[in-house]
């Protein structure tokens, strides 16, 4: 009783006054769950299992609304705390088997800008469901309602974001990583459209606008995805497709057809794929990322349709996400490098196998480079691979040092212990954990029983995990033929004695890449300009050879010239990677006032994660 009574004191106090901006998890002092900084829930305590969700979309209101039906598992505990974020909650239930479910009061914690809302519901030693009211918010953070002018086929569209902690917008949820549900769903959409999930989908529209969904397998919360749009879908293999609108499916399926050798391979190296079927979204061009891994249906950016599969490596890794990261997931944002380090390391090995050595060893050099450039850029603290987020966004993580010092660190592990050995660790790692989440720590322990000591190696895991920089123990940069003649042309132009020939027409995205990258920010604006008369490069319609090309010029003093390809790039297209050296290369090089000037246009058609961004990076 009097156990309770402070319970319930200390429960009054965190709501009414202590759960100021910062507090990540408020309710420590009554033993909630502590070890996620990012989410309110207390899975410790009570489980939210599996849910039935029932919403309708409403393109007009531009909100979702309905039912959020939860199994919970609880051994008598007093609450159960869901994380919420702009959510109109209408009215809660509670269920026991066999009985009525009957409304209850629940309780809302203080908002935090960041974190969202704690949704507290008491419950009863027998309660086994929770059944929310509730709708979304126009602004809801995950989700992007788009005009029918920000299609190809001037129909609306709506997409979700999960990750990191952005679900919680879209569903009362405990957002936790290291947290695992399984969801069914019903869906209610305007006739003329389709809705996906990241679950098993339909292949056709109906007329009734009514779509079900269901998730077997456990994920985290950050997986579950939604899309409505005007969709096709057409079979690449017996087990892969792709979704997309109609005037692009057929050019992304051909697009997409090595994706049946990229399964074949990662099968081979790292076990049966455990998701069933592998399909892919193609959305518009404002998808603030290049692609997102949600389980049986990867959600990509148009902008990888450039007509000869160069840009693929990015279906390798959201497809390598199916094994590290969606089968074994960071248990917090703090261990993220797990999740995509390791990818990074298998997408290369994918591509490896699809498209050869030479092929991979672009993709790594280029890595290299990413890997330098953030290095100059980051504080020390950050070059760790195990950060420390606590106050932070988990945004912040989203670097070099997680994609790419985390694949280093996989592939000078590899070359420590030899391929065949490390192929099988891997293999044993994901079978071992699979369906659960893993702490570097874990990973840590894990990987030193398993992969050191068997060995007899005292390779220094610490020195990557904890402390900044490259170690000494890391591998030397690659090297790649196909880049040797790449630096070769370059020289030679860039001296201007005559013009070279270029050979240029075998280059795949990544020469381009490379080449550009090479040139030295100082280098004659009017060569720029010759290399545009003869590439047009300015109007590129590869994005990423034309964002690589803006950026340059921005930074040499050319991109002044060619302002108005820059402008139509930065309206059309929302993805993030783009946008922030672009926006940061008018800002640093005395551009700020234009820059300003095209993300007033801009800015309506970028989804929240990039407008976030945007809005930091510019001071609006
Ligand atoms: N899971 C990430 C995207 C992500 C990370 C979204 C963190 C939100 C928070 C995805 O797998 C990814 O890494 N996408 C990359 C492409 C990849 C080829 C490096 C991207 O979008 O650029
Ligand atoms: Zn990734």
């Amino acid at each position: 009783m009097k156990y309770t009574f402070f319970l319930f004191v200390s429960l009054l106090f965190c709501f009414v006054s202590a759960c100021d901006t910062d507090q990540a998890t408020p309710l420590t002092d009554i033993s909630v769950s502590s070890h996620d900084v990012h989410s309110f829930s207390n899975p410790e305590q009570a489980r939210a299992t599996h849910l039935n969700l029932e919403l309708a979309t409403d393109f007009e209101a531009k909100t979702l609304s309905g039912t959020a039906t939860w199994d919970v598992s609880h051994d008598g505990a007093r609450w159960i705390i869901f994380d919420t974020d702009e959510l109109k909650i209408t009215k809660v239930e509670v269920k026991a088997k066999d009985k009525a479910s009957k409304e209850i009061d629940y309780m809302l914690g203080k908002p935090n800008d960041m974190l969202g809302r704690a949704l507290q519901v008491p419950l009863m030693p027998d309660v086994d469901q929770v059944i929310i009211h509730y709708e979304t918010s126009p602004t809801a953070e995950a989700l992007q309602w788009l005009e029918p002018s920000q299609t190809s086929t001037s129909k609306p569209f709506m997409f979700s974001q999960g990750q990191a902690i952005l679900t919680r917008s879209w569903v009362p949820i405990q957002d936790s990583p290291s947290n695992r549900i399984t969801y069914e769903a019903t869906i209610k959409t305007p006739k003329e459209l389709m809705a996906v999930m990241s679950a098993e989908n339909p292949r056709e529209r109906n007329d009734s606008g009514v779509y079900t969904f269901r998730m077997p397998q456990p994920i985290p919360p950050y997986l579950m995805a939604i899309a409505v749009g005007n969709l096709r879908f057409k079979a690449i293999g017996d087990q892969t497709g792709v979704y997309a609108e109609p005037g692009n499916v057929d050019f992304a399926a051909r697009e997409f057809a090595q994706v049946d050798d990229m399964m074949e391979a990662a099968e081979r190296l790292y076990g049966a794929y455990p998701w069933g079927r592998y399909d892919i979204l193609v959305l518009p061009p404002s998808f603030p990322f290049g692609g997102m891994e949600n389980p049986k249906l990867t959600f990509a950016t148009p902008t990888i349709l450039v007509g000869d599969s160069s840009l693929t490596s990015l279906i390798a890794h959201e497809l390598a996400h199916s094994w590290s990261g969606n089968l074994v997931t960071n248990a917090t944002w703090d261990d993220f490098w797990l999740n995509e380090g390791t990818t990074t390391y298998i997408e290369r090995r994918i591509m490896e196998e699809v498209s050869g050595r030479d092929y991979a060893d672009m993709l790594l050099t280029l890595g290299r480079q990413d890997l330098q450039d953030d290095l100059d850029d980051l504080d020390e603290v950050d070059q760790h691979l195990r950060l420390d987020l606590k106050g932070r966004n988990p945004d912040d993580g989203m670097t070099d040092i997680a994609y790419e010092k985390g694949s280093l660190l996989m592939q000078t592990l590899e070359v420590e212990v030899g391929r065949e050995k490390f192929d099988a660790f891997l293999r044993n790692y994901f079978g071992t954990h699979q369906f659960q989440t893993i702490t570097t720590d874990q990973f840590v322990a894990y990987a030193t029983r398993n992969l050191l000591e068997p060995n007899n190696s005292n390779f220094d895991l610490g020195a990557w995990i904890d402390a900044p920089g490259i170690p000494s123990s890391a591998l030397a940069a690659p090297t790649s033929k196909r880049f040797e003649q790449v630096d070769s042309l370059r020289t030679t132009f860039i001296a201007g004695e005559i013009f070279p020939k270029f050979t240029t027409s075998s280059w795949s995205t990544n020469e381009w890449l490379y080449f550009i990258r090479g040139f030295p920010v100082n280098v004659d604006g009017y060569r720029l300009s010759q290399l545009d008369k003869i590439y047009k490069l300015k109007s590129s319609g590869n994005a990423e050879i034309a964002a690589a090309w803006y950026e340059l010029a921005l930074r040499n003093g050319y991109g002044n010239d060619i302002l108005p390809e820059i402008e139509a790039f930065l309206v059309r297209i929302g993805r993030r990677k783009f946008l922030t050296p672009l926006y940061r290369a008018m800002k640093e090089r005395g551009l700020l006032t234009q820059a300003k000037e095209i993300y007033a246009k801009a800015r309506p058609g970028y989804h929240a994660v990039t407008r976030g961004t945007m809005d930091n990076l510019l001071g609006v």
